[in-house]
């Protein structure tokens, strides 16, 4: 018994229910775990059909699922995709050994050199090194946008990357890492249509869905080409493992899982297994970590050693950003910055009191991390850049997790007491 028709059903649901039917598993309610690299053809001729089917999409086997080597696909892979993709309201999805395994496949996949690519800052250092400095070596181009609420900016940064080369990709990281700055995905949307009217081909409009998930914003909704969630962060959220995965439609997967199957970067059964595990209770997970956010951005937000909070909760009324997250998000998150007064000393003084809190880069777990963002996350990053994304010497990155929020707040304050 397993439930079909995604579209009748809400993605809590669908993170419990779908994608997976235990007839296919001796009646197992929990899937198994194939933990093997290469399966048996039954006969040669299914050896040949398996391999048309799966490189050229033709023959008897066309469309249904058969596997051949781990590397090309496996059952466990087939579950958390297609579970993966209802959630998403895709048509498909891939997925992949991390977050960045993701990210670099699209660039691999849709990039060329002399090609030009539009992301904003701030954005997380690892996608800013990928377009930044790594295409840049393989002769791409790259143009930033500052404010990704701002049509006007957004279409001078959009011209001026077409200047360099054919804009063929468009990144929105939204909310941006660390600063939870929003990125208007209908405007990214809209700047790519008009794009490929006057280049002649539309650039993709890609995703970064992190730090809200699956559940709090809703990029396919919006139009956009590919939606790409590190599932290392929420969607596992236990802080133990690393995953990624990209939704969209069939078209442009299919060719994400056919050039995996050459960098090799698909996800192992154990951990697209974990995945799954962890998928069903995300949603869960989420809320509370939520709205313990909210109580400890209000706690840091009255605080005198605090100088601001960049909290989306905080969007003021009548702002082009709380017209976007009003529009966009379902809610605010719990990961976020916040400034202190004064620059790394003051920093480092408070990480180093903290008891309760961890001091650790990643996002998404059960536990209360926080870090420096200059001198861990972004360090690879540019000062200027960095500067420019709203990141200050004093800036902190928290990510708030599942314990009690009075344990947070009484550590915060211990903390705050000795900067
Ligand atoms: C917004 C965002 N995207 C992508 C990544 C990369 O994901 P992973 O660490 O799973 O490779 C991260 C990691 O912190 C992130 O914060």
């Amino acid at each position: 018994m397993s439930i079909d028709a995604p579209g009748n059903y809400r993605p809590e649901t669908l993170a419990v229910a779908y994608g997976y039917d235990p007839a296919s598993a001796l009646g197992s309610v929990k899937p198994p775990v194939y933990l093997t690299s290469t399966f048996i053809y039954p006969s040669a001729q299914h050896a040949k059909d398996v391999h048309e089917a799966f490189f050229d999409g033709t023959g008897p086997l066309a469309g249904e699922a058969g596997h051949i080597y781990a590397r090309l696909g496996h059952p466990g892979l087939d579950i958390l995709e297609s579970r993966l993709a209802a959630i998403d309201g895709a048509e498909a999805s891939a997925a992949f050994a991390s977050g960045m395994a993701a990210h670099s496949s699209i660039a691999l996949s849709f990039v060329r050199p002399g090609d030009s690519v539009l992301y904003g800052r701030p954005i997380y250092g690892g996608v800013d090194m990928l377009y930044g400095t790594v295409l840049k070596d393989f002769g791409c181009h790259h143009e930033n946008y500052l404010d990704g609420c701002d049509p006007i900016a957004v279409r001078a940064a959009a011209d001026a990357a077409m200047a360099k080369g054919p804009l063929t990709l468009i990144m929105a990281e939204t909310p941006a890492n660390p600063t939870a700055a929003l990125v208007d995905l209908d405007l990214m949307v809209a700047v790519a249509d008009e794009v490929g009217a006057r280049q002649g081909r539309r650039p993709l409009v890609v995703v970064d869905n992190t730090l809200l998930g699956p559940f709090a914003q809703r990029p396919m909704e919006h139009g956009v080409d590919l939606c790409m969630t590190s599932l290392t962060k929420y969607c596992a959220g236990h802080s133990d493992l690393l995953a990624g995965g990209v939704s969209g439609r069939l078209e442009l997967v299919q060719k994400l899982r056919a050039l995996r199957t050459t960098w090799g970067n698909h996800l192992d059964p154990f951990t697209a297994w974990l995945v799954v595990r962890s998928l069903e209770s995300a949603s869960v997970r989420i809320d509370r970590a939520m709205s313990n956010a909210r109580t400890v951005a209000e706690f840091l937000h009255d605080h005198p050693k605090v100088a601001g909070v960049t909290y989306l909760g905080f969007l003021p009324e009548g702002s082009r950003a709380r017209a976007v997250y009003d529009r966009q998000c379902k809610a605010a998150g719990s990961t976020f910055s916040f400034h202190l007064h004064g620059g790394e000393a003051e920093a480092f003084r408070m990480l180093d009191g903290l008891k309760l809190l961890k001091l650790a880069v990643s996002l998404g777990g059960s536990e209360t991390l926080i870090c420096h963002s200059a001198s861990t996350t972004h360090y690879a990053v540019v000062p200027d850049a960095r500067a420019a994304g709203g990141i200050t010497d004093a800036t902190l990155r928290l990510s708030v997790g599942l314990e009690h929020v009075d344990d947070l707040i009484a550590d915060l304050a211990q903390a705050l007491e000795a900067v």
